[in-house]
């Protein structure tokens, strides 16, 4: 480390310093305080120049460094971690008899009729998570697993910018001991959940059916990179063992009035419970977040039982308005010596238990199914539902998703179903009252044509995906994603065209398509919300300018799936022309080497959709002309060649790279347009077809003979 460290400029280490510390600041600001002191954009700036250092100084990087959190490649398979103590679960309660029984057990237990003093903490619906901290530092994060052996995910939760790197030492709170276990619960915001499941509607990928679910599901990837893209968020709520710090906190107690104090006693080498070093869990608790670590805000300390249910009833009715999903109250004993001397039984503490909330859950029928268009064109199937209260809301429908959705629960118009609302999350079908259907209900079909008023585009579904999908370039429904796309940086870059201003555009009718855009002019321009006479002019400027993009740019910019700037410049090599792309067969598409089943299949039925023929001839029209590739230079320029069988003198990679050279491309299949194969040895059945096409066939020397002897 130090002579890594002595490597490095000082001026950077100490940008490299400040840097974090501004970041771990500002991270605390936004996370915990709920009070940023920066925009986002600022952060974003911080951020990335500490990304820069720390790629140029490879000496600097440190697995502390808040920059660590973006993720790291993928691991084979999750190592497993033996937790020191064993992950507990809890008992639960589902009524208030239930709670006042165990209240009764507690005393009992304790030999006391005195009230038992408890916290009241919401049950955080979400995953079980045990973070060690080692010398202040996080050593090693892992999942429950079966409550003696977790996985390993510390990759994933070092994503988690609730969860801090490195704790921080507090005047008043304890020292931070020499290892500190913490249980927690990783979890999602309702909010990040909705944002998350709409992400993946979208893009046709299966959602998750709750909070929960999403959060197990975002933990658990071995792709640590993906973990750090969901919004995931960490709550402490309990200890595993602690050792090597002084007992109750050796500089006095982090929570005010404690219930019990306790000796400040000399430094205990290894004391390894909570219970040894803290009097309460509310002290605990309480310095946990002093620390740094992320604690509940809605946990309370109650005097008795009878006001722990009352925290229960005060929750329950706010249940709807909080960030988190929460399932229930735990009540925990509040004095940590008298958890020690209640113990546990089974798998299950005595000192604490969980107090459910009633499932939210409503039957209604289903008095039609409706497809609903999203941004991206994605048809979701829509749940007309009958209108009933669930949890104190009024729903009236429930997305079904996808067809594979309505197919797994059987869906049908005219069904009676089950209702439930988590939370405020979306409500969702749990299942079909098969007993109470009647007749013959009809079945949900998915429309061949876009149900968007003045649409009119096929609906289709691409193999593989639960996903179907509108395919109208044009389609209103996706018009503003579409033109925003259009005319994006790195599609036709027509400056000025923003959010704002495309909304205005598409609603009052002034863009239809693409083509619109290109006969805008200033008077009109002028004359929308916030556009000042020389903006305007300047948009038209800019869109006239737009009308010579490379060809690539401009099939880049039509938005067609799968076709990204890399496949566009494929596409734009081949064909060198919009027309030849817009007719070019499957077989043509396929023929191009880099072009696989899945995008030759999506080009084709772009290009087959008449409203998408219609728009790009309107933009030709128009005046757009797509700019050719220049044209290539070489032996082989303008040659297409397709590879069969192995070179002795060339691996596959070397002979593309030299008919590349020579100004050829590269197919990978037989058709006409084929100017040559080149056989090897074990010809496949390419030579086959060429010999059916009477395609000229060249053997090794004949390939090295014709890009100009070996070397080259
Ligand atoms: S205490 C032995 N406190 O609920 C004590 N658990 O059903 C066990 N949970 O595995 C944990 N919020 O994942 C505790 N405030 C809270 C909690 C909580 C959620 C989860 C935890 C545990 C499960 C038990």
């Amino acid at each position: 480390m130090a002579e890594h460290a002595a490597s490095v400029p000082a001026d950077v280490q100490r940008e490299v310093e400040r840097l974090r510390r501004e970041i771990v600041h500002h991270n605390q600001r936004y996370y915990e305080l709920d009070a940023p002191e920066i925009s986002d954009a600022e952060y974003d700036a911080l951020f990335r120049r500490l990304q820069e250092l720390e790629a140029a100084h490879p000496a600097v990087r440190s697995p502390d460094s808040p920059t660590e959190r973006v993720g790291a490649p993928p691991a084979e398979r999750f190592a497993t971690v033996r937790h020191t103590q064993p992950m507990l679960s809890l008992a639960n309660a589902m009524s208030e008899e239930e709670v006042v029984e165990f209240d009764k057990r507690v005393k009992r237990a304790l030999r006391t009729e005195e009230p038992v003093a408890y916290v009241a903490e919401p049950k955080l619906d979400g995953v079980a998570v045990e973070l060690v901290y080692e010398g202040g530092r996080l050593v090693v994060g892992s999942t429950r697993g079966d409550g003696t052996t977790g996985e390993d995910v510390t990759a994933n939760l070092r994503t988690i910018r609730s969860v801090p790197l490195t704790l921080r030492a507090r005047r008043g709170a304890p020292p931070i001991p020499q290892r500190l276990e913490v249980r927690a619960e990783v979890l999602l915001s309702k909010a990040g959940f909705r944002r998350l499941n709409a992400d993946r509607a979208e893009r046709g990928e299966p959602l998750f059916a709750n909070p929960r679910n999403a959060a197990a599901g975002s933990l658990r990837q071995l792709d640590s990179r993906i973990t750090a893209g969901r919004p995931l968020e960490v709550f402490c709520h309990g200890a595993g063992a602690i050792t090597g710090i002084a007992a109750n906190g050796g500089r006095g107690n982090a929570a005010a009035g404690a219930t019990r104090s306790r000796p400040a006693t000399s430094v205990r080498a290894s004391s390894d419970s909570a219970s040894a070093l803290f009097a309460t869990q509310w002290e605990f608790l309480e310095t946990l977040r002093a620390w740094g670590l992320p604690v509940s805000d809605e946990n309370r300390r109650c005097a008795d039982v009878a006001t722990a249910l009352t925290r229960y009833q005060e929750l329950a009715a706010r249940r709807e308005e909080l960030a988190h999903e929460i399932d229930g109250v735990v009540l925990k004993v509040d004095d940590l010596a008298l958890q020690e001397r209640l113990g546990q039984v089974s798998r299950s503490p005595r000192w604490a238990i969980a107090y459910k909330f009633k499932a939210q859950q409503a039957e209604t029928k289903v008095l039609d199914i409706v497809p609903s268009v999203g941004r991206l064109g994605t048809v979701t199937p829509i749940a007309v539902l009958e209108p009933v209260a669930v949890g104190g809301v009024t729903v009236r429908n429930a997305s079904l998703h996808n067809m594979d959705e309505i197919e797994r629960k059987d869906v049908r118009v005219g069904d009676t179903i089950l209702l439930e609302r988590a939370g405020d999350v979306i409500p969702y079908v749990v299942r079909v009252l098969t007993e109470k259907r009647k007749g013959r209900p009809r079945k949900f079909k998915m429309p061949t044509v876009c149900p968007v008023s003045g649409c009119g585009g096929a609906v289709v579904r691409e193999e593989g995906e639960a996903a179907y999908r509108c395919i109208n370039a044009a389609c209103p429904a996706q018009l503003k994603s579409r033109i925003r796309h259009f005319a994006s940086r790195n599609a036709l870059d027509i400056d000025g065209l923003g959010e704002k201003l495309v909304d205005q555009l598409v609603e009052r009718g002034l863009v239809h398509d693409f083509a619109d855009l290109y006969g805008l002019d200033a008077a009109t321009l002028a004359d929308l919300e916030r556009m000042a006479e020389k903006s305007a002019a300047n948009i038209v400027h800019g869109i006239e300018r737009s009308k010579n993009p490379a060809l690539y740019r401009f099939l880049y910019a039509l938005g067609i799936r799968h076709v990204g700037e890399h496949l566009a410049q494929v596409l734009a090599d081949r064909f060198r022309d919009v027309g030849a792309v817009m007719d070019a067969t499957e077989e043509d598409l396929l023929a191009v080497h880099g072009i696989g089943p899945e995008v030759a299949a999506s080009v084709r039925r772009f290009t087959n959709e008449r409203h998408n023929r219609a728009v790009v001839a309107r933009l030709l029209k128009a005046g757009v002309a797509p700019q050719a590739p220049k044209a290539p230079t070489g032996v082989l320029a303008g040659k297409t060649i397709v590879l069969t069988g192995a070179l002795d003198s060339l691996t596959r990679g070397e002979a593309e790279r030299r008919i590349v050279a020579a100004g050829g491309r590269v197919a990978s299949g037989v058709t006409k347009q084929t100017d040559y194969v080149v056989a090897g040895v074990d010809p496949g059945s390419k030579l086959a077809k060429a010999k059916k096409l009477g395609t000229p066939v060249l053997d090794e020397a004949a390939f090295l003979a014709l890009l100009g002897g070996r070397g080259g």
